[in-house]
C-alpha cells in the first residue's frame, strides 16, 4: 500500500514506456519489505531542469536517468561522484541535502563480466564509441584493464573517446575502425563487448560486426543488448565455443548498484533476475 510514509524513486527519460527498471526495483523493495515505490516519468528535454527541481520539491529520494538526459542532467546537480564525472554522464541521482549524480552503467557491465572473468590486465575489444561504450571503457580502465581497443564504424568517434581516456588515465588504449585491424586485434583478445545496437529488437537478424571465424574459444563475448536475450553476436560466440555474457546481466547489475546507492542495501540478485525473466518471457 502506498501511504504518506512511502518513499518515492523513479526514472526520467524520453521515451520510458518500455523500461524494465520498475519491475526490478519494485520486486526488490517488496522482497526486502521496504516501503518504497519506483515509478517511470516521461520527461521531455525542455522539461529536464523543472523535473529535477520538482523531484527535489516532491521529496523524491532517487532517480535513474536514461536517454536522452544522461549528459544534460549533470547541469542541474550539486555534486558528481568521481566515476560519473570521469564518464561525463549520469544514470543515477540521489536526493539528500545535496543532489548527487552517479553512473552505474559501466559498473553493471564490469560486474556482469566479472561473474565469468576479471577484467584486470585483460585485453578488451569494445565495439562502438557512443554513450554506452564510454561508460564501459572508463569503468574497465578504472578496474585495471590491460589493453583496450575501441573499434567503431566512424573512426573519429573512437579517436575522441581514446583521447578522453588518455586525458584521465595512463592506460593502453587504441582506436580502430571495423576493418582488417579488428580481426588482428581479436586474435589474442580476452574479452569482446558489443555496445552497438546491431541485432537489437526488431532488427534481430542484422549481421553482427564480429562472426565466429574472428573469435576463439578463450574469448568472452558480452553483448549489452538484452532484447533479444540471445543476439546474433552471442550466437556467433557459441559457434566459436567462446563463453557468453548476456545483456540482461548488465541491466541487472546497473540496477543493483543504483539500488545500493539509494538504500545502502545490496539487494538479492535473484529477485532482480526473476523479475526480469518474468517480463521478458
Ligand atoms: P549508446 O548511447 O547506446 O552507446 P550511441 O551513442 O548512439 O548509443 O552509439 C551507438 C554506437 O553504435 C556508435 O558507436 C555507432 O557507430 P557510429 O559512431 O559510426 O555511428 C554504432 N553503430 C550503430 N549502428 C551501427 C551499424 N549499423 N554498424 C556499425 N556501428 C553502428
Amino acid at each position: 500500500m502506498i501511504t504518506g510514509k512511502t518513499k518515492l524513486f523513479g526514472l526520467i527519460g524520453d521515451p520510458v514506456e518500455h523500461t524494465l527498471s520498475p519491475y526490478m526495483h519494485n520486486a526488490a523493495f517488496k522482497s526486502l519489505n521496504l516501503d518504497n515505490v519506483y515509478v517511470p516519468f516521461h520527461v521531455k528535454k525542455s522539461e529536464l531542469k523543472a523535473a529535477i527541481m520538482g523531484a527535489r520539491s516532491l521529496d523524491i529520494k532517487g532517480l535513474n536517468v536514461t536517454i536522452p538526459h544522461k549528459t544534460e542532467v549533470m547541469k542541474y546537480l550539486d555534486v558528481l561522484d568521481v566515476t560519473a564525472e570521469l564518464i561525463g554522464a549520469v544514470n543515477t541521482i540521489k536526493f539528500d541535502d545535496e543532489i548527487k549524480g552517479y553512473n552505474t552503467d559501466g559498473l553493471g557491465a564490469v560486474r556482469a563480466i566479472e561473474e565469468t572473468t576479471t577484467v584486470k590486465d585483460k585485453k578488451i575489444v569494445i565495439l562502438g564509441a557512443g554513450g554506452a561504450s564510454r561508460a564501459i571503457s572508463f569503468q574497465i580502465i578504472i578496474n585495471g584493464a590491460g589493453r583496450v581497443i575501441i573499434a567503431n564504424r566512424t573512426l573519429e568517434k573512437a579517436v575522441i573517446l581514446k583521447k578522453n581516456l588518455d586525458e584521465k588515465f595512463n592506460a593502453d588504449v587504441e582506436a580502430i575502425d571495423l576493418g582488417e585491424k579488428l580481426k588482428d586485434e581479436l586474435k589474442d583478445a580476452d574479452i569482446l563487448i558489443n555496445t552497438t545496437p546491431i541485432g537489437m529488437y526488431p532488427n534481430i537478424h542484422q549481421k553482427p560486426l564480429v562472426t565466429s571465424k574472428m573469435m576463439h574459444e578463450n574469448l568472452i563475448v558480452n553483448d549489452i543488448i538484452y532484447n533479444p536475450l540471445e543476439t546474433g553476436i552471442l550466437r556467433e560466440a557459441v559457434k566459436a565455443s567462446a563463453k557468453t555474457v548476456t545483456g540482461v546481466k548488465m541491466l541487472i547489475y546497473q540496477g543493483i548498484e543504483s539500488f545500493k546507492i539509494w538504500t545502502g542495501i545490496e539487494p538479492p540478485v535473484d529477485v532482480f533476475k526473476e523479475a526480469l525473466i518474468e517480463v521478458l518471457k
